[in-house]
């Protein structure tokens, strides 16, 4: 098992360069599959859940192969199977989005359900819905879901919520489908662009992504392509709240304002200055910060619940007290008691939680609830005084590549140790 050894309580200042999102690379990996050809993914993060999604990828006969840091090769020629063994899907809970992608491709599918996480329970019934209106049957009993299809048809199906795992998995299954799928009140986060921009460079007619509206012109044959994945928007937002916090002045390569403007703007908000362009975002913050109107989490283009601890945890020492309203998952103040063990005073009631600043945060032993509750350690570690041990940093491997390795570029002292 390995920890995080944070000494905090000093300035932050230098530049670390921002990953590809894992957020985008995942269905991206999934959407391979309907190509029958290479792909080589450039800017591909080395995460557990690109991991899990090669394993899935070669469980269905495919190969990948990693060239230099951070290039994948995917040949999915060889696909010989259509079914995703339950451990797998239990390792990744958005496996679920290789439904659509091998249902398309094979005509049918076989995965166990996916099941709940640590934020509560992950429903996939606007994915099961969306795909049966496609023309799929599907039987969900036992556990396991049985999908088939002779034909897929595009028609227009209507999401009742903006669900991005759903939008995603019926944009793969749309490509496969004859005629035209329209995807109403679907997901706008910037992750649907770059699933559109690499479905169009494979040469299918996707339009719309970033809008409530997209369209799938499906039944093309898709080729494989060179394709380099989006900067993680999230990662982008940990670091930034680690300089806003521990103050300093930092720059991150690669990160795109126009993706994160409504962290930026609580940021700024904060007291922090914040300067973009083409080459990535500046943040310079003097460290204590002040209090900020309340932070409601919202679908794309509201706050992201991905920030949501994040941001809790720079506003820990700010001068008053911020409302957080969680409104995407149920079970997502994990980390609320973790905080409190470094000094923090939070107050939790329902989806509302209150911070009330603090003059002094201290080190303390803490432990990572959920991935981002976890990146959410290392940033109040860092504006705490003495010495803070962060364990069972695997829900962090998820979706940060190296968080020691890039804070350590942003002037953190961090080590990882391993036990
Ligand atoms: C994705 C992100 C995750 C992020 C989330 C919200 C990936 C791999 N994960 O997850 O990091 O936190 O978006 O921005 O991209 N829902 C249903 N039925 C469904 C699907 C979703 O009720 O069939 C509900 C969920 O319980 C949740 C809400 O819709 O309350 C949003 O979920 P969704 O947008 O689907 O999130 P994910 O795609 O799972």
């Amino acid at each position: 098992m390995s920890q995080l050894i944070v000494r905090g309580g000093s300035r932050l200042g230098g530049e670390a360069g921002i990953q590809g999102a894992k957020n985008s690379v995942l269905p991206i990996l999934a959407a391979t599959l309907l190509t029958a050809d290479q792909v080589e993914l450039q800017g591909c993060p080395r995460l557990r859940d690109v991991d899990a999604s090669i394993r899935i990828l070669e469980g269905l006969g495919c190969t990948a192969r990693w060239e230099g840091e951070d290039v994948l090769v995917v040949d999915t020629r060889g696909l010989g199977g259509c079914v995703v063994s339950e451990a797998l899907m239990r390792e990744m809970r958005s496996s679920a989005i290789f439904l659509g992608a091998i249902l398309a491709r094979c005509g049918r599918a076989e995965l166990s359900y996916p099941g709940g996480c640590e934020l509560g329970p992950r429903p996939i019934d606007l994915h099961l819905s969306g795909l049966r209106d496609l023309g799929a049957e599907i039987d969900d009993a036992g556990g396991v879901l049985h999908c088939r299809a002779r034909r897929l048809q595009g028609r227009e199906i209507v999401l009742s919520l903006p669900s991005v795992g759903a939008t995603e998995n019926l944009m793969l299954a749309a490509c496969g489908a004859a005629g035209t799928t329209t995807i109403a009140n679907a997901a706008r986060e910037p992750e649907i662009v770059d699933l559109q921009d690499f479905l169009t460079a494979c040469g299918a007619r996707v339009s719309g992504a970033g809008t409530s509206t997209v369209s799938v012109e499906g039944g093309r044959p898709l080729h494989g392509c060179t394709y380099h994945v989006m900067p993680d928007r999230i990662v982008a937002a940990t670091y930034l709240c680690a300089a806003a916090s521990a103050g300093g002045e930092v720059f991150l390569r690669r990160a795109r304002e126009e993706h994160l403007s409504t962290v930026t703007a609580v940021l700024r908000e904060a007291g922090c200055s914040i300067f973009s362009d083409k080459k990535g975002i500046a943040c310079a913050s003097k460290g204590r910060l002040s209090a900020v109107r309340p932070v409601r989490t919202a679908p794309y283009p509201g706050f992201p619940t991905d920030a949501q601890a994040i941001l809790m945890a720079a506003l820990l020492r700010c001068r008053g007290a911020v409302v957080f309203e969680e409104n995407m998952f149920e079970n997502r103040y994990r980390h609320v008691d973790e905080l409190a063990r470094m000094g923090a005073s939070i107050r939790v009631s329902g989806r509302a939680a209150v911070v009330t600043g603090v003059e002094r945060l201290h080190g303390a032993s803490v432990r990572c609830t959920d991935l981002r509750g976890g990146a959410a350690l290392c940033v109040a570690a860092l504006a705490a005084e003495g010495e803070t041990e962060v364990s069972e940093t695997g829900h962090i491997d998820r979706g940060y590549e190296n968080i020691a390795r890039d804070l350590r570029a942003l002037g953190a002292d961090i080590l990882r140790t391993e036990d």
